[in-house]
């Protein structure tokens, strides 16, 4: 199988991109699929579920990141990190990803370049997955995710702000498959579900009638032990491997890659 690159995007913050993208990415690895995760977002959550803050912070700073790559638009080969877990790589994000869309704007087909720094390592077969997180926005940066991918997830909380916009949201994706025609749109995620809630059960139901989006069977419910996890620098898959939480991310990992055969 080639190299199948899936983004995990929603501009509304806190639905569940960054924890979805990691417990996703280390299930997978679990099961022994080789894994890059890729940290597209400024505020480097992706890179803080595998290394402690200090460690993070270092990678940000040196010349070895996204932002060094993307902006001198070269291979992501030498960026790329071993996480403490076998078949598990990263590629680390900065803080300087926040000026990113002002450092891409004057290039020369600025949509089209993450796409370019990732073709060596799609093409080599290294890898089975190549997850990348989004920061929650629908810019320019993010429109350079959604064109590296073959297949985007979309996380939602169900809360009543969690499903505002998620339309319009999905009108967008459609309109990038003009730029990025291999963009396929596996459907909705839904995150952080209190399934004792009426509004939750309410929420499925006004999900599961989206026209043409696919409502993803697993379901990830709110769950202190991920809270955890994320304190200790640790996807829950690994920090406790028995949880619920656990259970469901290696149940929407096995999910996903039905649905990218
Ligand atoms: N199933 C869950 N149970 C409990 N807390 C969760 C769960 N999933 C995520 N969280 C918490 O919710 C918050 C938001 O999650 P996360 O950072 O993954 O969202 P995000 O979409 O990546 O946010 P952003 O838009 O800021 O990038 C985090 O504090 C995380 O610990
Ligand atoms: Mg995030």
């Amino acid at each position: 199988m080639n190299t199948v690159t899936i983004c995990f995007t929603n501009n509304k913050g806190g639905s569940g991109k960054s924890t979805t993208c990691s417990n996703v990415g280390a299930a997978m690895a679990r099961m022994g699929k080789k894994v890059l995760l890729v940290d597209g977002d400024m505020q480097l959550n992706l890179s803080l579920s595998f290394f402690p803050e200090e460690e993070v912070l270092r990678m940000a700073k040196s010349d070895k990141n996204l932002y060094q790559a993307v902006t001198k638009q070269r291979d992501l080969t030498d960026d790329i990190v071993h996480t403490p877990y076998p078949n598990l790589d990263l590629v680390p994000s900065s803080i300087l990803m926040s000026s990113i869309e002002y450092e891409l704007f004057t290039k020369w087909q600025r949509e089209f370049i993450l796409k370019k720094c990732l073709k060596n390592i799609r093409e080599s077969g290294t890898y089975d997955f190549i997850l990348i997180d989004a920061p929650p926005t629908l810019g320019g940066w993010v429109l350079n995710i959604l064109c590296a991918s073959d297949q985007v997830l979309v996380p939602v909380e169900a809360s009543p702000w969690g499903m505002f916009g998620l339309a319009n949201m999905f009108d967008f994706l459609e309109e990038v498959k003009e730029l990025a025609p291999q963009l396929r749109v596996m459907g909705i995620v839904v995150t952080k579900a209190d399934v004792r809630k009426t509004y939750f059960r309410q929420t499925m139901e006004t999900l599961k009638e989206m026209d043409g989006i696919r409502l993803l069977d697993t379901v990830i419910r709110v769950d202190s032990t991920i809270e955890w996890s994320q304190d200790n620098s640790e996807p829950v898959v690994e920090f406790r491997k028995s949880s619920r939480s656990a259970k469901e991310y290696t149940e929407l990992a096995e999910e996903v890659m039905k649905l990218c055969q």
